[in-house]
């Protein structure tokens, strides 16, 4: 239908959560409000972005993180955003933040969730206007409410998530996320500050033609990858690189393809981090039909054993992750 706009604004995202609850028929509606929290902070992180060249928050802010990369203040910002937002609406008891060295335990008695969170995804390309992002992925605390925020709480395995997602700030922002149930994207109409239902029930192309990795890594990448990668250009496949990990995941998803980010000799275990990067996504990818693997395994079934850890990351189009592991 084509609104007097000339474009069709529907279903907001407000009223998509509300509707859904009724899939869980126990709900008490908190899950429905972390989102929503969750969805305001990016709208605010949206604004700050979409002026970033005026308003000095380009550039470096002058820490290191404990991944030893340097900070952008945007980073920074994304980073106070999110975990505010977390800590007023009251649904979350603790946060681990790629820009945190420890878990935050917010001391929120009533808090059944654990977040974990990219506040700000690719932040290389922040100051020179390309498409970053933002990750989440949602768990239910484990350990009795009010007790002290346990290891057991976060972490555990990606299969454990209730919700994930991730924000694009593309040419236009974008919230996409997944209950279980499938995955649905929302478009945000700045002038009216709300995100409107414009993907429903993304499912991801079962094959693809699109290859995505840095390819400055491969004279360090195993024998597996280049075979891969040179079936890929015999083939005619095309080479498609953003740097940002979620505008080269979402790319993928709706047009097809596979995104590789594996281990090298400067990283042993890939760069993508198990906790707030590769789980979310792999949870999204699976929900739309397609796959998630470190080479070996599905990146839900890894136990995580530390907040930071990294993992190599194959995902995208289930074909391709499946003809990748013919050569691994
Ligand atoms: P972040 O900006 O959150 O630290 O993540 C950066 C990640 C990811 O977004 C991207 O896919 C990857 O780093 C790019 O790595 P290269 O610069 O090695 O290509
Ligand atoms: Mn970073
Ligand atoms: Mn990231
Ligand atoms: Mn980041």
């Amino acid at each position: 239908d084509i609104s007097p706009l000339g474009y069709t604004v529907g279903v907001t995202l407000d009223r998509f959560i509300k509707d859904k609850q009724a899939d869980f028929p126990f709900a008490t509606g908190e899950l429905s409000q972390l989102l929503r929290d969750i969805a305001l902070a990016s709208k605010i992180v949206a604004r700050e972005i979409g002026r970033a060249g005026l308003s000095h928050v380009t550039g470096a802010f002058g820490h290191t993180n404990v991944q030893g990369e340097e900070q952008q203040k945007l980073d920074v910002v994304a980073n106070i955003r999110f975990t505010r937002a977390l800590t007023k609406g009251g649904e979350v008891c603790a946060v681990v933040s790629e820009e945190e060295n420890e878990v935050i335990d917010l001391q929120n008695k009533t808090g059944k969730y654990v977040v974990a969170i990219d506040p700000l995804d690719g932040s290389s390309n922040i100051d020179v206007n390309v498409s970053i992002g933002t990750i989440f992925s949602i768990y239910r605390r484990v350990t009795p409410q009010g007790s002290p925020i346990s290891e057991q709480d976060v972490l555990q395995k990606g299969s454990q998530q209730v919700a994930a997602g991730y924000v694009l700030y593309g040419s236009s922002t974008m919230l996409v996320y997944t209950t279980g149930i499938g995955v649905n994207g929302f478009t945000y109409e700045r002038s009216l500050g709300e995100f409107f239902l414009s993907h429903p029930a993304i499912q991801a192309p079962v094959t693809g033609d699109i290859f995505t990795i840095n390819d400055g890594l491969t004279p360090s990448v195993g024998l597996g990858i280049v075979e891969f990668l040179n079936a890929c250009k015999r083939k005619g496949r095309t080479s498609r690189y953003i740097g940002s990990l979620v505008a080269d995941f979402h790319r993928n998803l709706l047009k097809g393809g596979i995104y590789l980010y594996p281990s090298s000799t400067k990283n042993p275990s890939g760069k993508i981090r198990l906790l707030y990067e590769a789980n979310a996504l792999a949870f999204l990818a699976e929900q739309a039909g397609g796959m998630a693997t470190d080479g070996r395994r599905r990146i839900l079934d890894i136990q995580p054993e530390s907040l930071h850890q990294r993992t190599p990351l194959f995902i995208g189009s289930r074909e391709l992750v499946e003809e990748l592991h013919t050569h691994l």
